[in-house]
């Protein structure tokens, strides 16, 4: 049997969809490997969203050049693919820049990979096809979902027309398309019948869904969630990536009406000067995105908040830096992802002239970072002495224990002593550790198993 090795950088919809590519790649008589230097197939399903990420790839390709040599010289053959968003931003450039890769596919094509990989080097599809590539994808097959656990990811929703001056998703990953409802609803049976308890529906701005429902009219992610609350075995719900202007009164309720959706709320704000949010094209303030906030947690007053912060957007003064480590202080969030500035070709921050020196952006790093620390580290130890409910999901770090996952995604280890994963077992939360919590199973307290 020929092997495949996939590594995949960067975001969930990436993770997604690099299982979609061994999908469609095990059709074909490949099975995965972990080990890269025994694959025939090498993907590298790429991200584009910062330079250093991008960057990664050309030294990855390196590495695979060498193996492909050693292998080549032992008389077998490697081939090479360059999947993603790297791919679809760099075309043809990749062949010249990194000529070991064979095949260049776009995000949207992976439907295509079996016959490019037959026309062999130098083939390439970066087209963004009128039909949604998942129609195309073979549909998941019990023992393969298995494989991957009791959580999985579910693309709802692909692309982005948002266009915020920094950002090259609109362009790599095209216009925004939703799945319809029937489809979605039928990939979610598929998982809980094969093991499946917690879903996460994912997409670039997944609270913009609009997918077609069963009636032909268009349904919101909040009347979705509604219709996935009914699936049985189907304990927990989540979603991400959302983005502040599409947060409706529909999705705000649905936290506080479906007890399957987990308090928990990604919403990227970038940053807290109105003046920055307007140069970004986010189309909303500071003060709305905290009256939002407000609004999330009227209805579910529990809710862990996270965000994504970006520190010296072009022309970002210090005073404008202030008011984001202001926002943060008013908000206090449970998590976050922060980021310099990363200029990136093709978008219309790149050609603002006042960008801010890489010493600036590495100061107001490490200033954002502190403080977002501190909060998240305050908000696990808020969760000591709770009893959490925590969906089981892998062995844990000691042999014995296992490890899962309470409704605000934090990590906790436990004695596994009769348990399995997959259950969802109520935890007496004892300590915070800086990466997991520690915790006790409750017993005697009804909880949900994994039958
Ligand atoms: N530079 C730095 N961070 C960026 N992000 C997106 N584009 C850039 C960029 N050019 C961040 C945003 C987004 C997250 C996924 O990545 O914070 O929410
Ligand atoms: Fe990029 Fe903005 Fe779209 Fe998010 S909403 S993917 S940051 S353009």
């Amino acid at each position: 049997m020929k092997k495949v090795f996939i590594k995949s950088y960067g975001c969930q919809m990436n993770a997604y969809d690099a299982e979609r590519m061994a999908d469609v790649l095990a059709r074909e008589g490949y099975a995965e490997t972990g080990a890269v230097e025994e694959a025939d197939l090498v993907v590298l399903n790429t991200c584009h969203i910062r330079e250093k990420a991008a960057e990664k790839v050309y030294s990855e390709l390196g590495r695979v050049r060498v193996l492909k040599e050693e292998r080549k010289a032992a008389g077998r053959d490697t081939q090479v693919v360059l999947a993603g968003c790297v791919a679809q931003a760099e075309g043809r450039e990749i062949f010249r820049r990194a000529p070991v890769v064979d095949v260049v596919v776009g995000p949207q094509s992976y439907q295509n990979l079996p016959a490019l990989l037959r026309q062999g080097r130098g083939a390439m599809d970066t087209e963004f096809p009128a039909d949604d590539k998942f129609d195309a994808l073979p549909a998941l097959e019990p023992a393969r979902i298995r494989g991957r656990g009791v959580t999985a990811f579910l693309t709802v929703q692909e692309g982005c027309d948002k266009f915020c001056t920094f950002c090259v998703v609109p362009y790599t990953r095209g216009a925004e398309v939703s799945r319809p409802v029937a489809r979605i609803l039928d990939e979610a049976r598929r998982l809980t019948d094969s093991g499946v308890r917690e879903v996460t529906l994912i997409g670039q701005n997944v609270n913009a869904y609009h997918g077609e429902g069963p009636d032909g009219a268009p349904w919101t992610l909040g009347r979705l969630l509604h219709a996935l609350a009914e699936v049985p075995g189907l304990h927990r719900l989540r979603y991400t990536t959302s983005h502040p202007r599409d947060m409706d009164d529909a999705l705000i309720a649905a936290h506080r009406d479906l007890p399957q959706l987990m308090p928990y709320l990604h919403l990227p704000v970038q940053a807290g000067s109105d003046r920055v949010l307007a140069a970004m094209n986010r189309k909303h303030t500071a003060d709305e995105y905290r009256r939002i906030i407000d609004r999330v947690r009227a209805a579910r007053p529990d809710i862990a908040l996270t965000s994504d912060f970006i520190v010296g957007f072009p022309g970002e003064t210090d005073a404008e830096f202030e008011d984001t480590m202001r926002l943060i202080e008013d908000v206090r969030f449970a998590g976050a992802f922060s980021f310099k500035y990363s200029s990136r070709p093709g978008t219309p921050a790149a050609e603002i002239e006042a960008q801010v020196p890489e010493s600036v952006k590495t100061e107001r790093l490490a200033r954002l970072q502190e403080r977002l620390e501190a909060h998240r580290q305050a908000f696990n130890h808020g969760t000591v002495g709770r009893t959490l409910d925590v969906l089981l999901e892998k062995a844990g770090r000691h042999p014995g224990q296992l490890a899962g996952k309470t409704p605000y995604l934090q990590m906790v280890q436990i004695d596994g002593a009769g348990l399995s994963v997959g259950d969802v077992v109520p935890v007496r939360i004892t300590a915070a550790g800086s990466n997991s919590l520690f915790g006790e199973a409750v017993a005697g307290v009804p909880a949900a198993s994994a039958a």
